[in-house]
């Protein structure tokens, strides 16, 4: 991938793969469709301009990396595409909504609702066990019931975690909270995974347990955007979207990606049980 060509693949349209959902009139259904984004930060002095219209569709079941420079938007990007922010300009369609131009209260429901975070710190509440901080989310929604308990222990499960149900962060390892924080953001049956260096605190070997869990949840359906600074990470992904000066600066399918074969998926989860 050349990162350095200022026109190769700009805002070019979203790689379609085979096994992608379409809806009945044959289109294929879009988790994200961002067009002509700007973000301006007004300081006293000056103005910033973060994002200078950036356009891209992200089709269900894609697997994106956003990468680029330190200052060149992906934070910013990042926190248009998970509604905690607005846009200064330009058009944002979660699903089938228009969130670009919705209030802040419909922005936070928007969030709560359909939008599953991954951070580099967890962002876990210490006081809490395993299944707790699943069920955070459905909190906020006022929707815990036996209901949501059992979904969250069966999320527990899938992540390797359903002998430590009662566990407290405190007592799991990074690996295993960053679990946790997966579990979360499946909780709510989300438009897409959203992380934000999801791996930058782990070591390579859990950074690897969590990579094969995101090959595992796109192989079946998730859609994930990830924002990292490593090569080896984004080489997991799909497709990488490099920005630069709050701009596209290319936008790729990745030709080499690195896939774990469906045994290293299994043993890496088996090892993941052991060491828990
Ligand atoms: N709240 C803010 N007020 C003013 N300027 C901001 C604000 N947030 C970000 N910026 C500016 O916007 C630009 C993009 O910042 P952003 O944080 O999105 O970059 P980034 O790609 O995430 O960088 P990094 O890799 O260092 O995290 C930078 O020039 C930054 O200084
Ligand atoms: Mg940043």
């Amino acid at each position: 991938m050349n990162h350095t060509n200022q026109s190769a693949n700009v805002n070019s349209p979203a790689t379609v793969q085979p096994d992608q959902p379409v809806s009945p009139n044959g289109a294929v259904k879009l988790a994200a469709q961002i067009t002509d984004l700007t973000k301006h930060y007004v300081l006293k002095s000056e103005t910033v301009k973060a994002l200078r219209g950036i356009s891209f569709e992200v089709p269900e079941g894609d697997y994106v990396a956003i990468m680029g420079p330190s200052g060149s938007g992906k934070s910013t990007l990042l926190n248009l595409l998970g509604c905690l922010d607005r846009p200064t300009s330009g058009n944002y369609v979660l699903g089938s909504s228009d969130v670009a131009h919705m209030s802040d209260d419909e922005l936070s429901e928007v969030r709560a609702s359909r939008i599953g975070f991954v951070f580099q710190s967890y962002n876990l509440i210490a006081q809490l066990s395993v299944v707790e901080n699943i069920e955070v989310p459905l909190y906020y929604m006022g929707q815990l019931n036996a209901q949501s308990r059992k979904r969250s222990v069966q999320l527990a499960t899938m992540v390797g975690l359903g002998e430590r149900l009662g566990h407290r962060p405190p007592q799991l390892s990074g690996g295993q909270q960053q679990r946790v924080a997966i579990a979360r953001s499946l909780v709510n049956d989300p438009y897409f995974i959203l992380a934000d260096e999801a791996t930058g605190n782990l070591d390579s070997v859990t950074t690897e347990e969590i990579l094969a869990l995101f090959q595992r949840l796109n192989d079946e359906g998730r859609t994930i955007i990830m924002v990292t600074h490593e090569d080896d990470v984004s080489q997991h992904a799909k497709r990488v979207i490099w920005l630069k000066d709050g701009q596209v600066q290319s936008d790729e399918s990745v030709t080499d990606r690195r896939v774990f074969s469906a045994e290293q998926v299994r043993k890496i989860s088996q090892n993941a049980e052991v060491r828990t």
